[in-house]
């Protein structure tokens, strides 16, 4: 049987009904080609080179068999699994488990293929708390996968200190050890120190490869196989689209054409970036994107140190959600947007809309139509208002939701993200400005070694009474 492919579905930014200025005319789509595809070339010697190191991440087999061997010597001890990390160290785990497990998870005993799944990627005091008081009773059974690649981020570090002294205080130094699973750095960082001193289980955060593009890494395979995902899927569906995204044939290769499409937009005055999944199994992929495609892509600097403060804007909504709420603006207001929709073609389970009631002949249209139905073409009606109004659109097409097609949809973001920074001619690798608000967030709690950072942010925090109304 052939196996399901996800594609990318680009007519709709070429139409005529777009009009000249917002449509890609086919000779703009030829220069295009022309751009990327050296860049892909680049991009597959890079790969060689060892310069990009999470491109290999769904062909080391080593990673998923010791996720693998963790899972199956732990997962029959523990009810509930909570993840603590931020960022690249969260999203991930947060998308798979949405794209991937029944929307009932975490309550219906029945359906559920591993533990209960918590992700806690904030600090909200108000809400841990709520959380602590309901698992303060059942931390025997509770597994916490502490996650950091640096190992000393504010909001990890002060969600594991309070884990432990809660573990310590009803469970000892041994109920600690096997409550925790950590993923860190193998060689060094504070984690990685904790972990050696205090003898947690661990994974590791592959070298090299940033917290955003993780995913297919340990940080993101060991919360989903605890939780029944088929991970050898996940890495298959990434492996197949490796495939097709290292095709030098510009037209063959969906995220040359994706990260072309976005790249010309960018500049021709749609700096935004609207992804809209029409299935809830998608919505936090969006989420995942949205930091992927931000903290790549926004950038001070080009690759030869010239000023440029670049990068698309990332935008999630959700479909039919936000037709009721955003798509006034998105038709209406300014026409600086590119939308991606993410369509399903097979939702693994529809359901017949009911008969009308007498006294109702005006929903009869809909009696007998199945929800999927509806769902699809209430994306084909938006869609169809965007283009009326000269948005032009994209759409990912799943033919199904499953393991398979999710590691694709990951690998073909992964690989566009790093095209578009090519064509943008920035580093999509580093993210130095999400490094100074950790170090400033150091400095306000009283960290010793940026009293100087403190001294500079104080008179900019202190709140002057002059200005408040
Ligand atoms: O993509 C990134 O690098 C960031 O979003 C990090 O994942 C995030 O800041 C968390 O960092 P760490 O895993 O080091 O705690």
């Amino acid at each position: 049987m052939a196996k399901p492919q996800i594609n990318l579905y680009y007519k709709n930014v070429t139409i005529d009904e777009l009009g000249e200025e917002h449509k890609i005319t086919e000779m703009q789509l030829e220069d295009l080609a022309t751009k990327t595809e050296p860049l892909i070339s680049q991009l597959n010697k890079e790969r060689k080179e060892g310069k990009t190191p999470y491109r290999d991440l769904p062909f080391e087999t080593e990673i998923s068999q010791q996720v693998k061997r963790l899972v199956a010597e732990i997962k029959d001890n523990y009810e509930n699994l909570i993840v603590l990390g931020i960022g690249g160290s969260a999203l991930g785990n947060i998308a798979l488990q949405t794209a991937l497990n029944p929307y009932m998870y975490n309550i219906d005993d029945k359906r559920r293929r591993g533990p209960r799944l918590f992700v806690f990627d904030n600090v909200d005091p108000v809400q841990f708390s709520s959380f602590l008081d309901w698992i303060g009773d059942k931390l025997d059974k509770t597994i916490f996968n502490v996650i950091s690649k640096s190992g000393r981020t504010s909001e990890t570090a002060a969600q594991f200190l309070i884990i432990r002294e809660m573990l310590l205080d009803r469970l000892g130094a041994n109920g600690l050890r096997n409550q925790i699973v950590t993923t860190t750095n193998a060689r060094e960082g504070t984690l990685h120190e904790i972990t050696r001193d205090l003898g947690f289980r661990n994974l590791e955060v592959p070298d090299g490869v940033g917290g955003r593009f993780s995913i297919l890494s340990a940080v993101g395979l060991f919360s989903a196989a605890m939780c029944g995902i088929d991970i050898d899927l996940l890495l298959a569906g990434a492996r197949d689209m490796d495939a097709r995204v290292s095709n030098e044939d510009f037209y063959k290769n969906p995220a040359a054409v994706n990260a072309a499409i976005n790249y010309h937009y960018y500049n021709h005055g749609k700096k935004i970036s609207v992804m809209i999944p029409y299935s809830y199994h998608l919505k936090d992929l969006a989420d995942w994107y949205r930091q992927l495609w931000a903290e790549s892509l926004g950038k001070a600097e080009d690759l030869k140190g010239n000023e440029v403060h670049i990068g698309p804007t990332p935008v999630k909504a959700l479909g039919t959600t936000d037709q009721h709420s955003q798509v006034q603006l998105y038709r209406e207001g300014p026409n600086d947007k590119l939308f991606t929709f993410l369509q399903v073609s097979n939702f693994h389970n529809d359901l017949k809309i009911a008969p009308a009631p007498d006294c109702a002949p005006e929903l009869a249209f809909l009696a007998g139509k199945s929800l999927g139905t509806l769902f699809n073409n209430e994306k084909r009606a938006t869609e169809f208002a965007l283009l009326q109004s000269q948005r032009p659109c994209l759409t990912v097409i799943f033919p199904e939701v499953n393991a398979y097609t999710v590691g694709q949809f990951i690998y073909l973001y992964e690989v566009t993200t790093s095209l578009a920074g090519a064509l943008f001619g920035i580093n999509p690798y580093d993210q130095p400005a999400v490094e100074l608000g950790k170090e400033a967030a150091f400095a306000l709690m009283g960290e010793s070694g940026f009293k100087k950072l403190a001294q500079q942010i104080q008179p900019l925090t202190e709140v002057d009474g002059d200005f408040l109304v």
